[in-house]
């Protein structure tokens, strides 16, 4: 069975020193949530102060985005090599980045390539929205989102897939455990079987979208899910320590 991971998508918010309480607060309650890994994402400014604040724990760090480039002429843009050192994760390819920042499959995958390349772990977000839901293309979608974003990609360790409905992402408007676990046992465990084989296996896919202590429970507790991206929920530290906890539970 993949390890079991509960990573917090901060998206844009915290200033520094929100940041780095809010990493404090996880790290003096990271006992509670068991074998979990626990990822914390913070924005880019963040990075070295919230590895720094976790060092000493087993609390890890990711980024939310990254350039598939080393270096050069993109302003605004973070290298997979800044990275390096700062921290072990980086989401890759969420939902707003495809929607309001041009995203593509193709971008997606040049970025997971060059993630593992660098010795970063890739989160490969993948998810319909309501309009494809509808129209009965949820499996399509998303095993076509796997396949492009995995194209030409060899090595499954490290790699995590995350399945958000981008219907169910800051609505309060959960999936179903029942939904989650049609797309990511079915639509999703199938594409990466086709990629990687039995080492797809070892992948821990995660679901994201309204996930609170409320309702991790009922995820994780069913096979082809074993963790959680968390959003709003990951903004105060009991609250995402409260999920932590109740996956570990479903999972023990
Ligand atoms: P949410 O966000 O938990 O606030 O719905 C999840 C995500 O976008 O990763």
């Amino acid at each position: 069975m993949p390890a079991s991971v509960v990573a917090g998508n901060w998206k844009m918010n915290t200033t520094v020193s929100e940041a780095v309480a809010l990493a404090a607060g996880v790290k003096d309650g990271a006992s509670s949530a068991g074998n979990v890994e626990l990822v914390l994402c913070p924005p880019f400014v963040s990075l070295t102060a919230v590895r720094d604040a976790v060092q000493g724990s087993a609390v890890k760090v990711g980024a939310q985005n990254m350039y598939h480039q080393d270096s050069g002429a993109f302003t605004g843009e973070v290298s997979p090599g800044m990275l390096q050192g700062l921290c072990e994760y980086v989401i890759i390819g969420h939902s707003e980045r495809r929607q309001l920042f041009c995203e593509t499959d193709e971008s997606v995958n040049d970025k997971i390539k060059a993630a593992q390349a660098a010795g970063l772990k890739p989160i490969l977000c993948v998810g319909e929205s309501l309009e494809e839901r509808e129209a009965g293309k949820a499996m399509d979608v998303n095993s076509g989102q796997v396949r492009a974003g995995l194209d030409g990609v060899t090595d499954a360790s490290g790699l995590i897939v995350a399945y958000e409905p981008v219907w169910a992402i800051g609505t309060g408007q959960a999936a179903t455990p029942g939904i989650a676990a049609e797309v990511m046992g079915g639509a999703i465990y199938e594409a990466l079987r086709g990629i990687f084989a039995s080492a797809a296996d070892q992948v821990p896919l995660l679901y994201g979208g309204s996930m609170n202590a409320g309702n991790a429970g009922d995820f994780a507790a069913q096979d082809c899910i074993h963790g959680g991206l968390v959003g709003g929920a990951a903004l105060q530290a009991d609250q995402f320590l409260q999920v932590a906890a109740a996956v570990a539970a479903a999972k023990a």
